[in-house]
Parts: C-alpha cells; structure tokens; sequence
C-alpha cells in the first residue's frame, strides 16, 4: 500500500496548479459556489469566515482569537469544547507522538494510522487511542474531522540508492495512501482538512537567497522529492478537502532529531559550526509545529502551502555558538565536513547545507511563534542538552 504512487497516472500537478498550491488556491476552493459547500458541510463551517491567507481577526460569531501570555495564537475557528477526531499517520514519529500527547490531552479523538498497529501501541497508550494497520486506513480517515500526515523513511540518515528511493517512495506512497483512503469515504463522512507535511528542503539549498512560500522550488534531490510528495496530496483537493502543506524546517525536539544527531560531533569537536558555518539553518521548535498542525486542523484560513519555520533562521555558526554558550563551550573550532559525512554520509546535508526560508504565509494567517529565537528554544531544551 505504501509503494511509490504513479503521480504521473493520478494527474502530475502542473506549474499553475503548483503556484495555486502556495498561493493556497486549490481547483476546488477557487470557485465561491465550491466554498459555500464547504462552509456548510464543515463543522467548523461557523468559523469560516475569513478568506484563505488573510489574518485570522475574528470569526464569524465574533469571538476573536485571544493571545495566550506566551504569545501563541490559539486554535481560532474551533468552537470551545468542540472536540475533533484525528487521523494521523507518522504518529509513532518525532512529531506525531508529540501531536497525539497534546490532541488527547485536550481530548480529541486520535486514530493512529500506522504501518504496524502492535509497534504502534507500544510506543503510544492514551486512553481511547485506535489503530489502523495499512489495509484499514480507509475505516481510520472515514468520519474524522481531520487528517494529519507526517509519515515518511527518517532522511538524517547515512543515505545509500536504495535509501534515497526509499526517502520518496514512502511519503509519496503514504500521502496517496491516505489521500485515496480520504476520497473513498462518502462524502457526508469525508474529513474536512488534511494536514500534510513537506520540508524546506522543496526550496533547495542556498547560502544567499531568502525563500517565502511562493518561491520556486530548488532542483536538488530534497527538492525533487518534495514536489513529488505535495504533488501526491494536491490530490485530496479534487474531493473538495481542505488542504494545507507545511513544509517543515529541523525540527528542535527533547528526543534528538537532527540535533541530536549534531550534538556527538559537536562535543567532540569542542563545539564549532559543522562545516563551513555558513549554511543556513531554518528551524522551529516541535512545539510551535504542533501548535501550528492544530491550527492548521481548525482553522479554515489555513489553506495552501505555510512555512512551518521559525522566523529567525540562523546561519550554523550562530546555532553553535548559541549552542556552545548554553553547554558552556567554545565555539570557534570549526567541525569539518568528513566528520559528519562519516556519521551520516550523504544524509549530513541536511545539516552542512540549507536554505533560508521565512513563515510569511504563516505569520499572515496569524500564528504567533512561541520560539522565534533560537536561544530560547535551545535553553528550552538545555536539560537535554548536556
Ligand atoms: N524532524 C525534522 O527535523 C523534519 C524536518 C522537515 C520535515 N520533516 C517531516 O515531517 C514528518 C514528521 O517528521 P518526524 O521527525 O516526526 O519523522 P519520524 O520521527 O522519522 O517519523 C516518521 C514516521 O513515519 C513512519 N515511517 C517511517 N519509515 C517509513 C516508511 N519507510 N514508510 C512509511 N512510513 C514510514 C513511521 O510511522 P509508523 O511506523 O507508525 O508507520 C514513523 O514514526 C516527516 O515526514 C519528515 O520528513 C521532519
């Protein structure tokens, strides 16, 4: 089920269809007749007032978004005490456990859609949690409210052929997966948004340009992959679903994620940049991306393509030096490439090449990042860190 998808069969997007994915335009949301049916048959359809991309000021019964003291934006559109039901695939991940930790404890429903229904309960065990094995997804989206997507092969990996095709066969075959299983529902039991997730690496990499969400996207393998995966869930718009694409930036979690996988070279190497320093670093803290996936699942202006990044992107230099005074290093001997190619080969551009990339879109639609910095967010994460 998860095998690579034929994009080419299901209809490859166009350019237009691509730059109406950023501009948060679908097919099926362009024409007002099609955003009618959609204010009503939404149970959120009280909140939808606003137009997609326009700052979020109040909903239509005019309660206005509230900002809680750590300056986040809460979940707009949802009615108090309208509880949603989720379905998410990847949430055994970095991300999607974190996602199913806060969607329960507020709770909502969570239907995890995974690859192995007994690995999954063993590493998440809330109460009321359900499961759907691969053949099962297609019960798992039906009646949700929404769907996130977060699965995808781990990419901060030592990358050989047969990884690499493994890197995109599993997001493109999962977001058809899930996208095929959210059309096949009829219509009165169609989830109304589907949440699924890209990268910054859709931009490519650069040392000098500043990417928002209308840029073109890069020419590299990251980039490649990630047309291939947002061209797979463009498809859920033809079923008149809601969708919004966050392409997201390293995420900064307890667990480790990339950062975990620079902290050993960095401690070693006394601390320096990886590399030559110069690249840049787009990041966000897992907790504004779950913040944001919840958002995205509420609330209707969130439609199209949103960078999931923090808005103050760093060069590596000025993560390490963050970095090393937190750990109380040095920071000025730099680590050279070899050392992280021998950890993680081809895999190590993800950190020893990146790209600039602002939450314009994101900012727009009124989300208030809770770590813009990153020293917050690594003192955030300090106890991990040593
Ligand atoms: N973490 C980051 O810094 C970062 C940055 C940019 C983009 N993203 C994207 O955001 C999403 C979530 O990130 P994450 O860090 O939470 O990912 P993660 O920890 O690597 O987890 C991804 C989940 O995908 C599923 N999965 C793993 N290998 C798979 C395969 N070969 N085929 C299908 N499913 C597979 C697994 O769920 P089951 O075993 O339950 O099926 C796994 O829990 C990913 O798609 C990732 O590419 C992450």
């Amino acid at each position: 089920m998860l095998a690579q998808s034929s994009v080419a069969q299901r209809g490859a997007v166009s350019r237009r269809a691509q730059q109406d994915l950023s501009r948060g335009v679908s097919s099926v949301t362009r024409s007002s007749s099609a955003r009618s049916v959609l204010a009503h048959t939404s149970p959120l359809a009280a909140c939808s007032g606003p137009a997609p991309f326009r700052a979020p000021a109040a909903t239509t019964s005019g309660r206005v978004a509230a900002r809680s003291r750590r300056g986040v934006a809460p979940v707009v559109c949802q009615a108090a005490g309208e509880k949603m039901t989720v379905a998410i695939t990847g949430a055994t991940g970095l991300v999607g456990s974190r996602l199913v930790a806060k969607l329960a404890a507020a709770g909502h429903k969570v239907r995890v859609l995974t690859r192995n229904p007994a690995s999954a309960r063993s590493k998440l065990s809330y109460p009321g949690l359900e499961f759907f094995g691969p053949a099962d997804w297609a019960r798992g989206v039906e009646g949700a409210t929404g769907v996130v997507n977060l699965a995808g092969e781990p990419i901060a990996t030592r990358w050989t052929e047969d990884l690499k095709r493994s890197i995109k066969a599993s997001r493109v075959g999962a977001t058809t997966a899930v996208v095929d299983a959210i059309k096949a529902a009829p219509a009165d039991r169609r989830p109304k948004v589907l949440v699924s997730a890209s990268a910054v690496g859709y931009y490519g990499i650069s040392q000098t340009a500043t990417y928002s969400e209308d840029s073109p996207s890069g020419r590299d393998y990251l980039a490649e992959v990630c047309r291939a995966w947002e061209t797979a869930a463009q498809g859920v718009t033809s079923a008149g679903v809601r969708l919004c694409v966050l392409r997201i930036g390293i995420v900064l979690a307890p667990e480790g994620g990339a950062l975990g996988k620079m902290l050993p070279v960095f401690q070693i190497f006394a601390g320096g940049p990886l590399g030559s320093g110069k690249q840049w670093m787009s990041w966000i803290h897992r907790d504004d991306l779950v913040d944001l996936i919840m958002q995205s699942l509420s609330n209707p202006a969130y439609e199209g393509v949103f960078n999931a990044t923090a808005p103050k992107p760093v060069r590596m230099s000025d993560l390490c030096s963050a970095l090393g005074n937190i750990l109380g290093r040095p920071s000025w001997l730099p680590v050279p490439e070899f050392a992280l190619m021998t950890l993680l080969g081809e895999g190590a551009s993800v950190v020893l090449e990146g790209q600039r990339v602002m939450p314009t879109r994101t900012q727009a639609a009124g989300y208030r990042f809770k770590y813009s910095d990153i020293g917050d967010a690594l003192r955030n994460l300090r106890p991990i860190l040593r």
